[in-house]
């Protein structure tokens, strides 16, 4: 049974003192060393996870790493965990809240009751909706206000109502309708919606205002200035029915829902048990479902749920998402690193990075266990990266050539979604993909002083042309970018990222660190846009910059 309240510590395991020891040794063997002693090994260390095939054989590890990272995850409890979280415990236990993302993509004839809920039957019920409703905007026949065909999908929302959606529906541009254009609205800098709005028509547009609270600020005043416009622009008044062809909502929240103005016939409703950052697959995909269609939205949903199986079930030493996070966490607890890079070799997978950001690090940014005692190891790896090959003409160098551990996974494809060939009559795609191959190659394996040598170059710039190598990768390949397979991706992060949270015992699914700021950020509105005088800020920073503002401002 889960225990969100135990003392355990993952730094005194004897796994962890065993995965110290090993460190050591490992450390002093170069990739070049470790691909001489076992000549098969890009084969033995890489794993198939439904339609990904995930190597790990450019990494500091062997088969004894794997061995030892497997029984650090059992002494943590990962199995145990993995099973209470898939039944539908309350595994956030700071809400106390079962975690679920993984009944989303449950298949209809599937049986998980939670609470004394049928869970199964209420995600089917509104993925149904949502199909409907679907259908009657890409057949035209929901129409707006005048009788016009939708043309302009506008998702206001932010975070995991906003991040999810907008990367999925880059990613899944070769699926999308072609009457149909998406935009996504999350800033509450005005430029955004303004941005999104300009030279749209307001009878083809809806809007899908996107928020699970329903009370997020930067969500609510962009729908209130979008419902303004709209109204506006179709020469209607507050509380005119036009307001119901052109808005629906994503929300668990009703009341505030039909406070709004938004008819809950309209709204697409989900559980408090999908966390903001785990939920494309709910609701919040509603503006990709109606970009592609429910039934590609259901292969999404099918591709989520073949890893989901495979985490299930593969035991921990073939298993894609554990595998992924504990040679993460082995380079992140016992080898100083601090961030992992990720790029995909796909421009279409542009937003996939920011996507990565919110989920891994909004989860893992903790430094209390679940038992609220400090941590006792780094925890949460800062994620960043960009497609290739535009990384490599920006800052490959310090991967290359400078002085920080970047683990780096990269993301690629065999066959492109648009095959198209350059004037000489070669594959677009395959010079991509021979720019995948030839960086992790060479991060591994460098160019060594003797070898730039023996090609002439002068001594004194041999130090400078030496590539060092032994820079690590983990290479993930999939057949092509189908809704499938981003649905297989999104949930092997999904899942790493809860391993890792298991091993060092903090809560995932909580998000107190984001509280504070948004509560600070009302109490300075009223210091900033207010009249009178402010009042003296309690530290010196922050009192001068807010008059400083208020006077370039005018106040
Ligand atoms: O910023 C914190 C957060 O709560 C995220 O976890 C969430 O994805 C985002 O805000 C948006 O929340 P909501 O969907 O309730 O508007």
């Amino acid at each position: 049974m889960f225990d969100g309240g135990s003392d355990f510590d993952i730094s005194s395991t004897v796994s962890w003192h065993a995965l110290a020891a090993h460190q050591q040794h490992m450390y002093n063997l170069h990739l070049r060393e470790l691909f001489a002693m076992a000549p098969d090994r890009g084969r033995e260390l890489t794993v198939q996870a439904a339609d990904l095939r995930i190597d790990f054989s450019k990494n500091h590890i062997t088969r004894e790493t794997v061995e030892l990272l497997a029984a650090l995850a059992r002494e943590a409890g990962v199995e145990e965990k993995r099973d209470a979280m898939f039944a539908g415990a309350h595994i956030n236990t700071s809400e106390d809240r079962a975690v679920l993302h993984t009944a989303l993509r449950l298949p209809r004839d599937a049986e998980l009751v939670v609470d004394g809920q049928d869970v199964v039957a209420d995600v089917h019920e509104v993925l149904d909706a949502m199909g409907e409703f679907t259908d009657r905007v890409r057949s035209g026949e929901w129409t707006g206000h005048t009788g016009k065909a939708i043309t302009d999908v506008v998702n206001i929302g932010i975070g995991g109502s906003d991040l999810g959606p907008v990367m999925a529906y880059e990613a899944l541009r070769h699926y999308r309708h072609p009457r149909l254009t998406g935009h996504f609205v999350s800033n509450s800098d005005p430029s955004d919606l303004a941005a999104a709005l300009d030279g749209l028509d307001a009878e083809t547009t809806l809007f899908v205002v996107s928020s699970k609270t329903f009370t997020t600020l930067e969500t609510i005043t962009n729908a209130t200035a979008a419902k303004a416009w709209l109204l506006s622009e179709l020469g209607v008044g507050e509380g005119d029915p036009a307001v119901e062809k052109h808005f629906v909502a994503v929300s668990t929240n009703a009341e505030e829902v039909s406070a709004f103005g938004i008819d809950t016939d309209n709204m697409f409703g989900f559980w408090s048990w999908v966390g903001g950052r785990y939920s494309i697959d709910s609701a919040i995909g509603l503006s990709l479902m109606i970009a592609i269609g429910r039934e590609r939205f259901d292969e999404f949903l099918a591709g989520f749920h073949a890893i989901d199986e495979h985490f299930r079930t593969a035991p921990l030493e073939e298993n894609g998402p554990a595998l992924l996070a504990l040679v993460g966490l082995w380079y992140s607890n016992f080898w100083d690193a601090q961030s992992q890079a990720v790029m995909p070799y796909s421009n279409d997978m542009e937003r996939f990075p920011a996507y990565l950001q919110q989920l891994t690090m909004e989860s893992n940014g903790k430094s209390v266990t679940t038992a609220g005692h400090h941590v006792t190891t780094p925890t949460g790896s800062i994620y960043w990266g960009e497609p290739g090959t535009n990384g490599q003409h920006a800052f490959f160098q310090l991967l290359h050539q400078g002085t920080w551990l970047i683990p780096a996974d990269f993301i690629g494809f065999a066959n492109p979604v648009d095959d198209r060939t350059t004037a000489d009559g070669r594959s677009f795609h395959d010079i991509l993909m021979a720019n995948f191959f030839a960086q992790t190659e060479v991060l591994a394996f460098g160019k060594t002083a003797d070898d730039i040598a023996a090609e002439g170059v002068p001594p004194a710039l041999v130090p400078h042309k030496v590539m060092p190598g032994n820079r690590p990768t983990t290479s993930i390949l999939a057949p092509q970018l189908t809704p499938s397979v981003l649905g297989q991706l999104i949930a092997l992060y999904e899942h790493q990222t809860f391993v890792k949270g298991m091993v060092w015992g903090i809560n995932p699914f909580d998000q107190w660190g984001v509280e504070l700021g948004k509560q600070q950020a009302n109490a300075l509105m009223g210091v900033i846009g207010d009249d009178a005088v402010p009042a003296q800020q309690p530290d010196s920073s922050t009192d001068a910059m807010v008059r400083w503002y208020r006077e370039q401002r005018g106040r």
